[in-house]
C-alpha cells in the first residue's frame, strides 16, 4: 500500500476546489482494499471512500485518508434472449460503461447518459435522470464491511432505494464499500421517453420511434446544452434535491404560484423542481466571488475558478434560506459536504 501524503484534492473531485487531505491511497482489488482498512496508519484515522469525486464537497482539509476505487472491469454474467446479467466494478466510469450497453443495444442505462462519476457511487444515492433511476436496471451490489473485511451483496431490494437515496446513505452510512453493480438489462429493449424534456427533444428531432442509441444521443443533448461540463467549471451536478412535500402543502404553493414547475411523487406527495425555487429567488447566474449559479440550470452550483469549498457551502447556505422565506419549502443538499 502507498500512502501519499498531503495529497491535493483538487484534480479528484469535480468542483475542483483548492483541498488537500492528510494522505490519499488507491486501491484495484478486493484484496488491496483489504490491506489498507486493515493497516496501523488508516486504521487510527478517519477516511473517505472517493470515487468520480463528482459528487463531494470539501469545505476544508481533510484530515484523515483519502481512499479511491479503482477496481475496472466489465463482466457478462449470464444472458438469454430477452435479457443480460452484467457486471460493472466500482471504479468503472458510468459513462463509459453506458456507452458499452448502448454500443451492444442493451437497453436500460441509455437514460442514464452522460452522469459523471463511477459505476460504485450509482447505487448510493440511486442516481437517476430522465425518467429512469438506477433502481429500475440493478439486479445486486456486492460490497466489502468496513468493520469485518467480509464481502457481502445486496439485492434490489435490499438496497431500500429511494428518490436520491438508499440503504448506504441511512442505515449502512459508511459501513461499507462497494465493490461492483449487477445490471439485470434488456435485449428487446422498449425505450422510457416519458421524461418530457426528453420526448420534446427527440420529436423537434422528427425521431418517431428512437432506439437506445437515440434515446442516449439525446440525453447527451439536452444535458450537454444545460448542465456544465465538470472539466471546463467546476461542478457537481444537481446541489440540491428535489423537495418532495406532502400534497396540501403543495396546493397552498400552487395557488400563489400557479406556473410552478413540479413531478409527481409517492402517494400524497408532490415532487417540487428546485432549479424552479431557486432561479424564482433570483439566484439563477447569480455569482459571489467565483462561486455561482448556473447560468441555465439554477439547480447546480460551480466554482468558476477559485473559489473555496466553503465559499460554495455559503451560497448554498443563502440559496436555502431564500427559498424557505419565499416557498416556505426547506432544500436538502444532495451533495455530500465534509
Ligand atoms: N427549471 C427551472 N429553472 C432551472 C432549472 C429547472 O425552472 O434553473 C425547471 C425546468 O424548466 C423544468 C423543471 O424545472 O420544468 C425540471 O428541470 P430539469 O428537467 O432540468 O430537471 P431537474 O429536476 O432540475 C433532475 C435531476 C437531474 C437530472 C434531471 C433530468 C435532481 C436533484 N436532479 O433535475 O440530476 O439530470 O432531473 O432528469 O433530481 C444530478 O443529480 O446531478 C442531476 C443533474
Amino acid at each position: 500500500m502507498k500512502l501519499f501524503q498531503n495529497y491535493p484534492l483538487q484534480d479528484i473531485t469535480t468542483f475542483h476546489a483548492k483541498v488537500f487531505a492528510k494522505y490519499y491511497t488507491v486501491f484495484s482489488s478486493p484484496e488491496f482494499l483489504r490491506q489498507i482498512l486493515s493497516s496501523t496508519e488508516v486504521k487510527s484515522m478517519p477516511f473517505i471512500l472517493l470515487g468520480g469525486g463528482s459528487n463531494v464537497l470539501f469545505t476544508g482539509d481533510f484530515n484523515g485518508v483519502i481512499i479511491r476505487n479503482a477496481i475496472e472491469g466489465i463482466e457478462v454474467i449470464s444472458q438469454d434472449d430477452n435479457s443480460i446479467i452484467i457486471k460493472a466494478n466500482a471504479g468503472e466510469k458510468w459513462h463509459d460503461f453506458v456507452l458499452y450497453c448502448v454500443n451492444r443495444n442493451y437497453g436500460g442505462v441509455e437514460n442514464l447518459s452522460l452522469i459523471p462519476g463511477t459505476v460504485g457511487a450509482g447505487p448510493i444515492q440511486n442516481i437517476g435522470a430522465y425518467g429512469v433511476e438506477l433502481k429500475d436496471v440493478l439486479y445486486e451490489v456486492e460490497a466489502m464491511n468496513i468493520h469485518t473485511l467480509e464481502i457481502r451483496k445486496f439485492t434490489n431490494a435490499e438496497c431500500k432505494f429511494g428518490y436520491r437515496d438508499s440503504i448506504f446513505k441511512n442505515v449502512e452510512k459508511g459501513n461499507y464499500i462497494i465493490l461492483s453493480v449487477t445490471f439485470k438489462l434488456t435485449k428487446n429493449a422498449k425505450v422510457n421517453v416519458s421524461y418530457g424534456s426528453l420526448s420534446k427533444e427527440l420529436e423537434a428531432m422528427g425521431i418517431t420511434n428512437p432506439t437506445i442509441k437515440d434515446v442516449s444521443n439525446t440525453v447527451i443533448k439536452i444535458r450537454s446544452s444545460k448542465l456544465p461540463d465538470p472539466d471546463k467549471i467546476g461542478n457537481a451536478g444537481s446541489f440540491f434535491k428535489n423537495p418532495v412535500i406532502p400534497n396540501e402543502e403543495f396546493d397552498r404553493i400552487k395557488e400563489i404560484h400557479p406556473d410552478i414547475a413540479y413531478f409527481p411523487a409517492t402517494t400524497g406527495h408532490t415532487k417540487l423542481a428546485a432549479g424552479w425555487l431557486i432561479e424564482q429567488c433570483g439566484w439563477k447566474g447569480r455569482r459571489i466571488g467565483d462561486a455561482g449559479v448556473h447560468k441555465d440550470q439554477a439547480l447546480v452550483l460551480v466554482n468558476y475558478a477559485n473559489a473555496t469549498g466553503k465559499e460554495i457551502y455559503e451560497l448554498s447556505t443563502q440559496i436555502i434560506a431564500s427559498v424557505k422565506e419565499k416557498f416556505g419549502v426547506e432544500l436538502e443538499r444532495e451533495v455530500n459536504i465534509f
